[in-house]
């Protein structure tokens, strides 16, 4: 079973901002579905070790247009960005201790709805027109 169904809710309409939460979405599916078959340890690893760069990759976009803008709750939209690679981080190194959480996937389902609801479609809604003519230099 699919952990997050990809909706036409989560298109926010900016190209590269959709293609980076679909891809997110797929990687936290594709954990989903190799902790449910108890897959190997090493694929496992890689699929956190892979999310963590491309959710680096895509908050250092989102965080360059949000200072571009002035964009008014900078604070809280970055933290709950570091609450994910935090989390991230420890996952990877517990993993390889052994000690496994298998609520790995559904606390990342968890995230990323509540973040995109809360924080992504915030930050482009009132932005959405100027956000990608504002955005200089090409960070990612
Ligand atoms: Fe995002
Ligand atoms: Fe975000």
């Amino acid at each position: 079973m699919t952990l997050i169904d990809w909706k036409p809710e989560f298109f926010l309409g900016i190209p590269k901002m959709d293609a980076d939460h679909r891809y997110m979405v797929g990687l936290i599916n594709g954990l989903n579905e190799q902790l449910q078959a108890a897959g190997n340890k090493t694929f496992i690893i890689g699929i956190l070790e892979e999310l963590y760069s491309s959710a680096a990759k895509h908050f250092a976009h989102e965080e360059a247009i949000m200072r571009e803008c002035g964009y008014d709750k900078y604070a809280e939209h970055e933290a709950d960005h570091r609450r994910l690679l935090d989390r991230l981080t420890t996952w990877i190194a517990d993993y390889q201790t052994e000690r496994l959480d298998e609520g790995m996937a559904k606390w990342l389902a968890n995230w990323f709805c509540n973040h995109f609801q809360n924080h992504d479609t915030r930050l482009c809604g009132p932005v959405s027109e100027p956000i990608e003519s504002k955005v200089t230099t090409d960070v990612v």
